[in-house]
């Protein structure tokens, strides 16, 4: 472990880090494809009842399915189809190479982020950071990091449903643009919706669940978000072992193949 990463850790509380369990036989048990597969995700039916009368539209130049990723990225960076476009100083976008098998989805940018311009920039993101450099992968690397809203929620920072359901087909086609095998789901806001329910993290994690996103089959393991872990660090054991059972999979041979549609 470097200096630097040492003295990081002790300053959060965090240490001692994140110990690799020995391979495959101290995963916890994973029950697959719990979820059944469903080739367009459903808009859940909480963001459905979610009050919609502040959603404007804002149509991007192309139809959806067709943007790039630049291109939705400035369409995203134009959009007012919620009333978070209001008080955002500029919107947050996904970050990392493409096409690439890891993707990791939170909830929403907070501020410092929304001054960078990038996701999970602040605490929560150096504790992602040194979570993904015990499984030897690095941000701009080999992961492609984003969240369910791309403006900065005011206040407690945690998004309200209609601007998850408002933002959802943005983060859809992304998904579609990364290609990933495999998501990470950091706390209920990614993982109700990548997973169409209103069950709690605690009763999602330590699973695998799997989804189709345009077409392909990709696993999602759900974990607590970082900010909650730094709050609740009796629960870092567990989000290491999620993360874990996620590299499982990616090294494993299983996961993740393209379905037939
Ligand atoms: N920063 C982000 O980009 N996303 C989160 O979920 C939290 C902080
Ligand atoms: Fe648009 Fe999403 Fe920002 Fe709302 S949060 S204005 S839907 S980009």
């Amino acid at each position: 472990m470097s200096r630097f990463r040492d003295l990081a850790l002790k300053e959060m509380g965090l240490t001692p880090l994140w110990v690799p369990r020995q391979a495959a036989a101290a995963l916890p048990e994973v029950s697959h494809a719990v979820l059944p597969l469903a080739e367009v995700l459903p808009v859940p039916a909480a963001l459905v009842a979610a009050p919609l009368a502040q959603r404007r539209q804002s149509v991007p130049h192309l139809p959806l399915h067709l943007l790039t990723h630049d291109a939705l990225r400035d369409a995203v960076a134009a959009c007012t189809q919620c009333g978070l476009c209001d008080s955002r100083r500029q919107t947050v976008f996904g970050s990392g190479p493409l096409p690439v098998p890891w993707m990791f989805v939170g909830d929403g940018p907070g501020e410092g982020d929304e001054d960078e311009g990038r996701p999970f920039t602040g605490v929560p993101g150096r504790l992602l950071d040194n979570m993904l450099a015990e499984l030897d992968l690095r941000r701009g690397r080999d992961v492609y990091v984003s969240n369910a809203v791309k403006c900065r929620t005011p206040g407690t920072g945690r998004p309200e449903a209609s601007s998850v359901l408002a933002c959802r087909d943005w983060l859809m086609r992304e998904i579609a643009l990364v290609q990933p095998r495999l998501i990470v789901a950091l706390g209920a806001v990614a993982a109700q919706l990548l997973l169409d329910t209103d069950a709690p993290v605690g009763s999602l994690r330590g699973q695998v669940h799997r989804r189709v996103f345009d077409g392909r089959a990709v696993d999602i393991v759900v974990t607590w978000h970082p900010a909650y872990v730094l709050r609740k660090l009796s629960e870092k054991a567990r989000s290491w072992d999620d993360l874990c059972l996620a590299r499982e999979l990616l090294s494993g041979t299983s996961v993740a193949q393209t379905l037939p549609v």
